[in-house]
């Protein structure tokens, strides 16, 4: 597994692989790599021949400093994940290489007004700027991203959309602990109680999709429903539990053809996410989580 730092280097290494007649994969990251990194990493074997994975702890998408500097990291450890993975190529920039006259931006309309781009602005146009930049600097033919993060999914799909890029994006299941808490870098700040409280999350999802194969099919009472659970398990504070439609990330009264649930809530000082796909066919709800 090749390590490289600056963006000609990594240009010339794709380079030679194209000239192999070389499908690259690509996974961005912000490192401090888990199972849910890695499983990314699997499924773009599947999809292509040669894979690439950026690690860049991304200032520009940090809207709380204490949050970027706290930002675990640990290279040496990521690496080796990386290359048992199967990853071939690591590019890590600093942010000299990756920002020099930062006066361009991407950014997308309506699509952040709610879910974590209610509470965090300006993050999904720095996670939109870098993840373009990234794309026009690795060129990739796929690229990706977990289901976890799902408004960023979304954003990506709607952005290589309207912008023509020719990238096919593929959004990938959660991969969660043993007793059902979504795996996120962050994890690792949770302690003591409030880890394990932390599963109501995922309890509030089972008990969504428990009232959806009931019939219930109303945001007012799925989200209430949700809500007493996550409550149960003493967060320091809810930040959202959202029905909306998975195309335009606008909430909805009742659910659609394709619906997200998605809930944000602390533990201690540690924001988690969580999240779950519904999609209808006929009369019948599958919940993807
Ligand atoms: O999901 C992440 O780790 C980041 O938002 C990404 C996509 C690598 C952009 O910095």
């Amino acid at each position: 597994m090749k390590i490289v730092h600056t963006i000609n280097e990594l240009r010339n290494e794709i380079a030679l692989q194209r000239s192999h007649n070389k499908k690259i994969g690509f996974v961005p990251t912000m490192g401090y790599l888990h199972q849910g990194h890695l499983s990314l990493v699997h499924i773009s074997r599947k999809h292509s021949d040669y894979q690439v994975m950026s690690i860049f702890v991304n200032k520009m998408q940090f809207n709380d400093p204490k949050d970027y500097t706290t930002y675990p990291r640990d290279y040496e450890r990521d690496f080796a994940l990386a290359k048992d993975a199967g990853v071939d190529l690591i590019f890590l920039p600093d942010d000299t290489e990756m920002y020099q006259n930062r006066l361009v931006y991407i950014d997308i309309e309506m699509m952040t007004d709610h879910l974590c781009g209610a509470t965090r602005p300006g993050h999904f146009r720095g996670v939109l700027t870098v993840v373009a930049k990234l794309f026009n600097i690795v060129q990739p033919d796929v690229s990706v991203f977990g289901q976890k993060d799902i408004q960023q999914a979304v954003i990506i799909q709607k952005m290589v959309k309207d912008l023509n890029l020719p990238v096919t994006i593929i959004v990938a299941p959660i991969i969660r602990e043993p007793d059902g808490l979504a795996m996120s870098s962050r994890n690792v700040h949770l302690k003591g109680d409030d880890r394990t409280n932390a599963v109501v999350i995922y309890k509030s999802l089972q008990k969504a999709e428990e009232l959806i194969h009931q019939g219930e099919v109303q945001s007012h009472k799925l989200i209430p429903a949700m809500t007493d659970i996550i409550t149960s398990g003493k967060p320091k504070k809810i930040d959202y539990v959202s029905v909306v439609d998975y195309e335009t990330l606008q909430p909805i009264e009742s659910l659609k053809e394709k619906s997200v649930i998605a809930v944000a809530a602390f533990f201690g000082p540690t924001r988690l996410i969580d999240n779950m796909i519904v999609e209808k066919k006929g009369d019948t709800y599958t919940c993807i989580y």
